[in-house]
């Protein structure tokens, strides 16, 4: 650590000029035998897109769960801006920034696109889960401006009466960030993006995560390899849960113990 000034508090949080907007140390989680995620230890720095690459198993969902609180993990500690934040229900960690759009499909199929991104929104609003929402949810037109805004930046907005499940696979993909954004998050965590889509579809993924990387930083687990080298600022690499290896994608590209981990392997 450096020698500048740096405040601790009675919660154990510190902050420092120079640390990274999220932080793992010695992050661990194990499901009964298995070690998903083992003894991980790495830095996001605020403004970058950071790609979470590794082979099909090697932890990278388990990775977000964990910093999201659905997982609380077995070891080890997450900060955000150098605050503890792993033990925290999910809600309270989307309330402090960061937020993350799914694997698998996470949105309302019979309400349109902008209902969905309105309960979003009203969801950060009212400080609840999206579990508990529908109960709650008002017909009322409140957060419409805030949903079409994101509509807009997400590329839907002359589907936005559409129902969800009638959006095509990309459509609905874009709607997932959407969801996600409506947390107004500085942290966002794309979980596959880009999974199953088209070539035009995943160059207009591109184009969004540019887009939103201009005020979020983001964190991408993705196996389109092209891509990545495209829009990462940092690359790391898990392997049977642990950080592989982590550099710029260049670095990454010529390291070859990547290269090893991956041969022989399928790369989901
Ligand atoms: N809830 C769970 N219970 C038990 N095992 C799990 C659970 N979630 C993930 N795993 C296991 O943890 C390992 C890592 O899985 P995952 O994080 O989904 O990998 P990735 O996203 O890199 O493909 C796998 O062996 C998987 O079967
Ligand atoms: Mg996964």
């Amino acid at each position: 650590m450096a020698t500048h000034t740096q405040d601790t508090d009675d919660t154990g949080a510190s902050e420092s000029v120079s640390d990274p907007l999220l932080r793992t140390e010695g992050l661990t989680k194990r499901f009964g035998t298995l070690t998903a995620v083992d003894d991980l230890s790495l830095s996001i720095e605020e403004g970058d897109i950071t790609a979470v690459i590794g082979p099909n198993g090697a932890g990278k969902t388990t990775l977000f769960n964990t910093l999201t609180g659905k997982y609380e993990p077995s070891e080890g500690e997450v900060r955000f801006r150098g605050e503890r934040i792993d033990g925290l229900a999910p809600h309270d960690i989307v309330g402090r920034g960061i937020a993350r759009s799914y694997q698998i499909t996470n949105f309302f199929p019979e309400l349109s696109a902008r209902e969905n991104v309105r309960l979003g929104v009203y969801a950060q609003h009212a400080g609840f889960g999206r579990s508990d929402l529908l109960s709650h949810f008002t017909q009322q037109e409140d957060h419409l401006a805030e949903a079409d805004d994101i509509l807009d930046r997400i590329g839907l907005s002359e589907v936005a009466t559409e129902q969800a499940a009638s959006l095509s696979h990309g459509q609905q993909r874009h709607l997932e960030v959407g969801i996600a954004l409506a947390a107004d998050p500085d942290l966002l965590l794309l979980d596959e993006p880009t999974a199953g889509m088209s070539p035009g579809e995943t160059g207009e993924a591109v184009d969004l995560i540019t887009e939103l990387n201009r005020d979020t930083t983001i964190v991408i687990i993705e196996h389109n390899m092209e891509m990545i080298t495209d829009i990462s600022d940092r690359i790391a690499v898990m392997h049977h849960g642990s950080l592989l290896a982590m550099g710029s994608p260049a670095d990454i590209s010529a390291d070859e113990r990547v290269q090893e981990a991956y041969l022989g392997e399928d790369r989901r």
